[in-house]
């Protein structure tokens, strides 16, 4: 009974530490097409000749062959379906012509649901679409889910998210009053940051989910975001604390852009808060402005 409440608590703290995959013990390169393996023809090394120094006439006699166990000839291994690989390009084009052709965000996250020119959607547990409502004054776009938010297929819905809804609440909102999603709808294991191919694998779908719900402002979180809708290499400290501006052929007006500390980092350096406070409280009086 120790023993299973201590394996129990193990557990837990390895999922509070953010172990929560499985991983093989060594690395599989899952590119290399499998090794063709054709048996080689079983030769028996030739004995040297004995030795008769110092041995007697009927010791030194040729040895007897007898039949040697051989071993069986290896069975070679069951080919693999070849990985297909999609170029960058490929996945960022079928993603570009799917996102073009949905005209509502239910269409929308069919077209993700079918898409597959993202490897990580192999290894999340769901696709993290959106929540909210769909016609929102504010919109928030994070990085990609964790590991609650692949458990619950919503965005914003583990600590980082709790922080977010008190955020929205010092500013009088709550989650049904705006919409939020993520640049990526599919965990990156380990919440480890997504690479440059899977976001632009991506990219085409969350210009268009922000096409489609048309907010007024657009709150980017955390430095990904920021960097990837604004197409600028500058990190979120010089991003924050300005309004900036959202453009794009399919939108009939430039929108106005806030980039905000992510709530992650503010939990891990709540002195940052102050400064997401302020930049809340703009958000606000430009939302009142009408
Ligand atoms: N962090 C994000 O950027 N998005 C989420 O949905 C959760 C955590």
């Amino acid at each position: 009974m120790v023993q299973e409440n201590n394996a129990t608590e193990l557990l837990r703290w390895y999922v509070e530490s953010g172990i929560d995959e499985a991983l093989e013990e060594q690395p599989v390169n899952r590119f290399k097409a499998p090794e063709s393996v054709t048996p080689k023809p079983t030769t028996l090394p030739k004995a040297p000749p004995p030795s008769t120094e110092g041995v007697s006439d009927a010791a030194a006699a040729p040895p007897v062959l007898t039949a040697q166990p051989t071993a069986p000839p290896p069975t070679p291994p069951t080919p693999r379906p070849p990985t297909e690989l999609v170029s960058r390009d490929e996945a960022t084009k079928s993603a570009r012509t799917a996102a073009a052709a949905a005209d509502s965000l239910e269409a929308l996250r069919d077209a993700m649901a079918a898409f597959e020119g993202c490897p990580l959607k192999q290894t999340a547990k769901s696709m993290v679409f959106g929540d909210g409502t769909a016609d929102a004054k504010l919109m928030f776009v994070g990085e990609a889910p964790g590991a609650q938010e692949d458990r619950q297929g919503l965005p914003f819905v583990g600590p980082a998210g709790q922080l977010l809804d008190k955020m929205l609440a010092a500013i009088s909102l709550q989650r049904s009053d705006v919409y939020i999603t993520n640049i990526l709808p599919w965990r990156p294991p380990g919440n480890r940051t997504p690479t440059d191919s899977e976001i632009a694998a991506c990219m085409p779908f969350i210009e268009r989910h922000i096409e489609l719900v048309a907010p007024r402002i657009l709150i980017l979180v955390g430095g990904t975001s920021a960097k990837t809708l604004l197409g600028t290499t500058q990190g979120i400290m010089r991003t924050r604390g300005k309004w900036l501006s959202y453009t794009r052929e399919g939108l009939d007006n430039p929108i106005p852009v806030r980039a905000i500390l992510h709530p992650a980092y503010l939990l891990r350096s709540p002195a940052q808060k102050r400064e997401t406070w302020i930049d809340l409280l703009e958000i606000k009086q430009r939302l009142e402005e009408g």
